[in-house]
């Protein structure tokens, strides 16, 4: 605990208010404000811009430096020589597997990959044209229906078969999710296949033939999940966290992650990168949206790029572009239309003022909506894959949470609205 203070002065208030300055192993100092409640005083920053809601061990950003690392391990060396569920693995416990370890963990999520039968009456009650989205809140929200043997929260075990489980069930109810879309029958999973190999079977295998799934594909799909894995506090892990605080079961907080990530600023940008590189259309139409993303009067902004913490390159976009030359070689779709205009695009966004002067990259959304079309993926898909992978780092954060000592999240307001004032009768309106 290092021992430097901070002294605030404000108008109003006699002396200065010392508080607390705490330094982490990486990263800014942060400064205690604990104690301006006591003197009468809230912060104030909405989106939380300035503001550190947690201390957390399990992954570090530096948004100037564009990178990303998992427990002291750059996102670069993961993607390159790990594997997702070695990653979740990592994120859970804080350290990589030795083989044993790896053996054993990947063995008990494979054994737990399938769900209730039950569940199959809840697909069937949705739409056929039903968001893939809206049905992962739904039936992730339903699974703690069928564990109230392990939803202890303060039991490690507990703490511990839940986080197996919704790891291993997210491959298969996301699949399930594209079946019923399909109207096509859903496929049990095959625990002879690895982790990602087994998802890319459910998904377009079918009862009446073995499936076979390209290598290249499974190791792209592995890497798209273990490059969503875990972001810091973004807003579905920040809502997840808050949801847990409360002492919520972990399917019921997982399912909350699921619908903060659907929004477009943030997990639905995937989806709104490939419906925005669809109606631009042609490399001669890039110049006409660049001008629309930088016009204040047009809410249009250019899907994929920029954010709130990397003011340098998203890492895992960069990642992500290898990935999509390599998949779509393999397809042999090099020549996509689509990939031509967002490498275009790119190119053409990193050379403008406006997005140099604001530092909008490429994020993580940019080109995986490239791969997962070529693979095969729908479009409204997309999130959902996002919300398969990042079931390792919502899960590890509520652990590291329930874990250790903590509060109820409670925020407070700055309050604009009336004094206190009477009720008025109606007839006197
Ligand atoms: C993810 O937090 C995470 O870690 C998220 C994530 C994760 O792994 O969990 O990394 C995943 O959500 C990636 C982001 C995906 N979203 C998009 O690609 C949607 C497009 N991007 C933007 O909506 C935006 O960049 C955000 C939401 C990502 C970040 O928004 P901020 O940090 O609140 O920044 P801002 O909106 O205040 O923008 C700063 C300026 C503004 O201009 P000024 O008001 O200062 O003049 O940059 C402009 C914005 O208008 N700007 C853009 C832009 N993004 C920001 N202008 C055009 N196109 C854009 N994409």
């Amino acid at each position: 605990m290092s021992d430097k203070k901070a002294q605030l002065t404000v108008d109003g208030i006699d002396g200065a208010i010392e508080m607390p300055v705490r330094s982490g192993t990486l990263g800014p100092d942060v400064v205690d404000v604990g104690n301006l409640t006591g003197k009468g005083l809230f912060t104030y920053d909405p989106g939380f811009v300035s503001t550190a809601s947690c201390e957390s061990k399990i992954t570090f950003i530096d948004g100037g430096k564009g990178q990303l690392l998992h427990r002291g391990y750059p996102i670069e060396q993961l993607a390159e020589k790990s594997d997702y569920l070695e990653t979740c693995y990592l994120l859970m416990n804080g350290e990589l597997p030795d083989a044993e370890q790896k053996k054993k963990y990947v063995d008990t999520i494979m054994s737990h990959t399938m769900v209730h039968e039950s569940l199959v009456s809840f697909f069937k009650g949705f739409r056929y044209d039903a968001h893939p989205m809206a049905m992962m809140c739904g039936v992730v929200g339903a699974l703690a229906s069928f564990y109230h043997d392990s939803l202890d929260i303060n039991n490690p075990q507990h703490r511990e078969i839940s986080a197996h489980r919704l790891i291993a069930k997210m491959p298969t109810l996301a699949a399930m999710c594209y079946k019923h879309s399909q109207g096509m029958p859903f496929m049990y999973p095959d625990n002879s296949r690895s982790y990602s190999e087994n998802f890319l079977h459910m998904m377009f295998g079918n009862p009446c033939e073995t499936s076979k799934v390209d290598p290249v594909v499974a190791k792209a799909m592995d890497i798209i999940f273990l490059l969503h894995a875990d972001h810091e506090q973004n807003a579905s892990t920040s809502t997840v966290r808050l949801a847990g605080s409360s002492g919520a079961n972990p399917f019921a907080c997982i399912s909350s992650g699921i619908a903060a990530l659907w929004g477009p600023a943030h997990g639905g940008a995937n989806e709104a990168v490939l419906n925005m590189l669809q109606e631009i259309g042609d490399e001669s139409r890039i110049d006409e949206f660049v001008k629309r993303a930088k016009d204040k009067n047009d809410p249009f902004r250019l899907m994929g790029f920029g954010h709130r913490v990397y003011k340098n390159f998203d890492p895992r976009s960069r990642v992500m572009q290898g990935i999509c030359d390599e998949v779509l070689g393999a397809m042999g779709a090099e020549n996509d239309p689509l990939l031509k205009i967002a490498k275009k695009l790119e190119k053409i966004a990193l050379e403008d003022d406006y997005f140099v002067e604001k530092k909008l990259y490429p994020n993580v959304d940019f080109y995986s909506g490239i791969i997962m079309k070529a693979i095969g993926i729908p479009t409204d898909m997309f999130t959902v894959i996002f919300a398969t992978g990042r079931t390792a780092g919502w899960i590890a954060h509520w652990n590291e949470m329930i874990s250790n000592p903590y509060k109820i999240g409670r925020p407070r307001q700055l309050y604009t609205g009336y004094t206190q004032r009477d009720y008025v009768p109606l007839e006197q309106r």
